[in-house]
């Protein structure tokens, strides 16, 4: 497999004697949108400052576009751009002045660079600020500059670090198309991002980071099953420790039962089924159910219902529904989002390491 992005036990330590990226092993298949998430202070920035070669490794390797970023900075630089967290533009120079720098940082071929400046900038609905000074922009209209000046070299792998952030609804959709865009066009990109929505929208693979090493690797919904899987694989392994108490009988267990019952998770699923001829007898069958906890019809055909969860709840919920000549028009369930992956999985990386298993 082809990779925009390959590192082998990356480490960097700062000055200070801070180890910020601590044996990170990336892998982001070329040609797709790569997402990096982690929580403050995770090293993602630290990461990608080294794959853009702006600060040195310490150790390890890592490869962008198939090159060393140690022994062929010169190929690294030529072949990305790069959308920084801390925008970097000359604030005394226009929004056109600082594309036209970088253009000419890479040398863009003269005959080409005033029509290639003129289609970013509208790209990105930003020509009618093209002579405006930055110290005079806004800060979504500084991001869209940042975005043009990154992409005035054709460069073949994006990294964006937290391009959206204050962003307006419509700036953001701007960006994210033009993200989905470019990667039609066969450009990978590098995103990090805090924006959970963000990610899981656009990008093809998200690797999680937490204390300078990846603690998780998949697609969104990828991440989303496992935490699903993991949830109900300890919930199985409570139950069974309480079905085991419960037999052995001995008096004391009910404290430890109790504890365990406490922690069993989202043992329950919330469904909400819009049926659009909802009869109270549709409602009735549905709370009858052996699977079913709870069903309300909270108005509008709106019925939100209770379930134990198991692979064949929600068939039954259907088909009582069905079976009573109710017509669905749609189902929703509360499945994990993407903040719950993050949230679970960093936490986890919190007690490990407070345990001293990290
Ligand atoms: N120049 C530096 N010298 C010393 N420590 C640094 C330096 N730059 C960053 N750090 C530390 O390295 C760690 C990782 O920082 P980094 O900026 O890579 O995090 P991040 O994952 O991008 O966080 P955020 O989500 O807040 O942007 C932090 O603890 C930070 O304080
Ligand atoms: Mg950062």
């Amino acid at each position: 497999m082809k990779y925009s992005i390959e590192t082998h036990d990356l480490v960097k330590i700062y000055d200070n004697g801070f180890k910020a990226v601590d044996n990170l092993n990336l892998f982001i298949e070329d040609k797709t949108i790569g997402g990096i998430l982690g929580p403050n202070g995770a090293g993602k920035t630290t990461t990608i400052k080294m794959l853009t070669c702006l600060i040195q490794k310490t150790s390890g390797d890592a490869k962008v576009a198939g090159f060393d970023v140690s022994t062929n900075p010169d190929d690294v630089r030529s072949r990305i751009g790069m959308v920084p967290q801390q925008i970097s533009l000359y604030k005394d120079l226009t929004v056109r002045e600082n594309v036209e720098l970088c253009a000419d940082f890479y040398n863009v071929d003269q005959r080409i660079k005033d029509k290639k400046i003129d289609d970013l900038l509208d790209l990105v609905n930003i020509s009618y600020a093209q002579d405006k000074y930055v110290n005079q922009l806004s800060g979504g209209m500084q991001q869209k500059t940042s975005v043009v000046a990154s992409l005035i070299h054709n460069p073949e792998i994006l990294f964006l670090d937290e391009p959206t952030v204050g962003l307006d609804p419509t700036t953001k959709r701007v960006l994210w198309d033009l993200m989905l865009e470019l990667n039609d066009e066969g450009k990978s990109i590098i995103l990090c991002s805090h924006d959970m929505y963000e990610v899981d929208k656009i990008c093809d693979s998200i690797n999680i980071i937490d204390s300078g090493k990846v603690v998780a690797n998949n697609t969104p919904q990828g991440l989303k099953d496992q935490l699903l899987k993991t949830k109900e694989e300890t919930n199985k392994n409570i139950r069974s420790m309480i079905l085991k108490l419960e037999e052995e009988g001995t008096k004391g267990n009910e404290e430890k039962i109790n504890h365990l019952r406490a922690s069993l998770t989202d043992e329950n699923e919330k469904v909400t089924v819009m049926v659009s001829n909802i009869t109270d007898e549709m409602v009735e069958a549905v709370r009858d159910l052996e699977v079913v906890t709870d069903a309300k019809h909270v108005g509008n055909g709106r019925l939100n219902i209770d379930l134990k969860r198991s692979e064949t709840s929600v068939n039954h919920v259907i088909t009582a529904i069905l079976s009573n000549g109710g017509n669905i028009a749609s189902i929703k369930t509360n499945d994990p989002t993407l903040e719950d992956v993050f949230v679970a999985i960093t936490a986890k990386q919190r007690t490990e390491i407070k345990n001293g298993r990290n």
